[in-house]
């Protein structure tokens, strides 16, 4: 495999399960020193664990919720001194709920958001001020930006929101010398998705051949966060096997 990350670190949110971890594994087989922030620090050193395993030059665990802004410069802090100058984070933390939209109260709708949208937003901000140019920031919003099915109002505003987000980072960062992207993931085969009640009950069905790995995902994200996407700016990135071009 081509190591296009050597020499680099990156910093990959809810890194512990799913697409975060296959990211993190990623990043960390082409060469990147990792950061995998979870909620839970057990789980994010297991993982890193996983990273140096592929191959990582370095890898650390740390504990992040991302919707509180002191957690995220305190993880940014760690990465700096513990890893060197940082070079590529991946907004990937991510919670959604299930309820029809008159049950979501003003604080269902704020969680959502603030893991979802302020999150990435908050890791955002750190890289404006203390990523060097060239460094690539990749968004994983979500195909229910576009599109999406009951029950799921809260998350669905804030993935949509992230690609505004998105939009307004890639202008502001391109001064910058930063790279911001999106990838818009359709179903994809983690814990997020068969928890997912419009799944079991049947609401929202699903065609195998819809349904993604969190590899094919990882690879969208290292594709967008590696120098091979120079000129890749403010992209939204939909990688869902086709699924949303269906009539
Ligand atoms: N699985 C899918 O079908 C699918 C589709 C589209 C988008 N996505 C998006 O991909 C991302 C990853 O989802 P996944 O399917 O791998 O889910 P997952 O449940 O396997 O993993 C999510 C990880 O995020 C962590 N996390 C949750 N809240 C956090 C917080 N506040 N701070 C730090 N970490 C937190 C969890 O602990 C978990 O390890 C999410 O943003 C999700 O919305 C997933």
């Amino acid at each position: 495999m081509t190591r296009r990350f050597e020499g680099k670190v990156a910093i990959v949110t809810g890194a512990a399960s799913g697409i975060g971890l296959a990211t993190a594994l990623r990043l960390g087989s082409e060469g990147a020193r990792v950061v995998v922030a979870d909620l839970n620090l057990a789980r994010a050193q297991q993982a890193a664990q996983q990273v140096l395993q592929a191959g990582a030059p370095a890898a650390l665990g740390l504990a992040c919720d991302v919707s509180h802004e002191e957690q995220v410069a305190a993880c940014v802090d760690r990465t700096i001194a513990d890893l060197g100058a940082w070079h590529v984070v991946v907004n990937n933390a991510g919670r959604m709920i299930f309820k029809p939209l008159e049950q979501h109260s003003a604080e269902d709708m704020i969680d959502v958001l603030k893991v979802d949208l302020l999150g990435a937003f908050f890791f955002i901000k750190q890289a404006f001020v203390r990523m060097r140019p060239g460094g690539a920031i990749v968004n994983v919003s979500s195909i229910h930006a576009e599109q999406t099915t009951p029950l799921v109002t809260a998350y669905a505003a804030a993935k949509a929101g992230l690609l505004s987000l998105t939009r307004s980072a890639a202008i502001e960062g391109k001064a910058k010398g930063l790279r911001i992207n999106a990838v818009l993931p359709g179903a994809v085969e983690t814990p997020m998705l068969r928890e997912n009640p419009n799944i079991k009950s049947g609401l929202e069905t699903l065609d195998a051949a819809d349904v993604g790995q969190p590899e094919d995902i990882a690879a969208a994200i290292a594709y967008l966060a590696c120098d091979d996407a120079v000129f890749v700016q403010g992209a939204m990135l939909r990688v869902d096997g086709g699924r949303l071009d269906q009539l």
